[in-house]
């Protein structure tokens, strides 16, 4: 068995920015629903997630938006299944060593079992509330806010009650709003007026930004920046002029290495060494927040990310640190929040002696 030295590259302490709650949850939570299903009812169609999304099956770009649409959403349709997940996802991270989870999710309704989107999203507030008071919440202290995702194919009027839903429960922990979904669909200029006052209300922006070279020309990035974001996330086809735009704002880019490996997101990154992170990194011009996206499909903790920056691009225990702890200023929290995850980490680094440049 390969000899690895945790001491190298082990943080214990994490901030996930960047994480879809339907795409992290695990087949084994997904398969639990299933089954309690399948027992209760002989002519459940649907396949055992076991069998339909099987680990380690590939999915390419093409595969991965159909498969939320015709199949996880089939599964996680009540409010009882959504909080089932909801835990289960939270757990999940917080038992990873996350202290700071920003949680996103597209609101959405189900016609057949009359989940509203309103009963979606209080079905996640209330997971989240039940978390933090209970065992695993109170051990670790894990805290939990959520964005609110707009789908880029949404029409404005869904795009709006999205923006309307965040309004609603801002003061019960929603603090973002992000732009998600198949990068090849949509119109997304309509959308502006509402990131704009979604900018007004005090949310943080966040959008998945050039992550299919068809839909990355200067002029559609442009249309994206005009929506005055914080944070950018994959960040894979940007021409010079873009980048050096993105270094000049600052913006806090949300890297997910494992996920665009998995889904081939650009023939050029075969291997994770070919990760634009290695271009990104070294300019140490913008705040990296290395996410996991969708773990469920992945299979990749947020410690691992953080191992994989070990072992492929040789970052060590203090510049992990640096990385992880630098972003402590781009969360969509308040300022306390912020103070507070700053004496955290600074705790952990005395209490691990972490000095920049000093091998451990
Ligand atoms: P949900 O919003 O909690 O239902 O999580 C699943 C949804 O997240 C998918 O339907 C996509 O819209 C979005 N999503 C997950 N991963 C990605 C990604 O890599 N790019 C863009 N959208 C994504
Ligand atoms: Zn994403």
């Amino acid at each position: 068995m390969a000899f690895v030295n945790y001491s190298l590259h082990r943080l214990t302490f994490y901030q996930e920015l960047h994480a879809h709650l339907t795409g992290s949850i695990r087949r084994q939570a997904l398969h639990k629903i299933w089954f309690n299903r399948r027992v209760h009812d002989a002519m459940y169609t649907l396949e055992d997630p076991l069998i339909a999304m099987p680990e380690g099956a590939a999915v390419d770009m093409e595969s991965f938006f159909p498969l939320f649409n015709s199949y996880v959403y089939k599964l996680c349709n009540t409010v009882d299944t959504v909080k089932f997940c909801t835990n289960s996802v939270l757990e999940e991270f917080a038992n990873d060593g996350v202290i700071y989870f920003e949680l996103r999710t597209t609101p959405r309704d189900d016609k057949k079992t009359g989940m509203t989107k309103e009963d979606y999203v209080e079905a996640i507030l209330d997971s989240i509330r039940e978390f933090e008071g209970g065992k695993i919440g109170q051990k670790t202290g894990m805290k939990t806010k959520l964005i609110l995702s707009i789908d880029r194919r949404d029409t404005d009027a869904t795009a709006t009650h999205v923006l309307d839903l965040a309004i609603l429960y801002k003061s019960r922990g929603v603090v973002g709003l992000d732009l998600a979904g198949d990068p090849l669909v949509g119109d997304i200029n309509s959308f502006r007026p509402i990131f704009a006052k979604a900018k007004e209300m005090g949310f943080g922006i966040t959008l998945h930004f050039a992550e299919a070279e068809l839909t990355s020309s200067d002029e559609e990035l442009n249309i994206l920046l005009a929506f005055h974001p914080d944070r950018l996330s994959h960040v894979v086809y940007t021409s010079d002029v873009i980048k050096r735009l993105i270094q000049r704002l600052k913006y806090t880019l949300e890297m997910v290495i494992s996920g665009n490996i998995q889904t081939r997101v650009d023939p050029r990154i075969r291997v994770h060494r070919d990760h634009h992170f290695k271009y990104w990194y070294p300019e140490k011009t913008n705040p990296i927040a290395i996410c996991t996206d969708d773990v469920g499909i992945f299979n990749s903790k947020l410690s691992n990310e953080y191992y994989l920056l070990f072992k492929h691009f040789g970052l060590l225990k203090p510049e992990l640190f640096e990385l992880a702890s630098g972003i402590c200023d781009s969360i969509f929290s308040t300022k306390s929040q912020k103070e507070n995850l700053k004496q955290q980490f600074e705790a952990f680094r005395e209490k691990e002696e972490i000095e920049p440049g000093k091998v451990l």
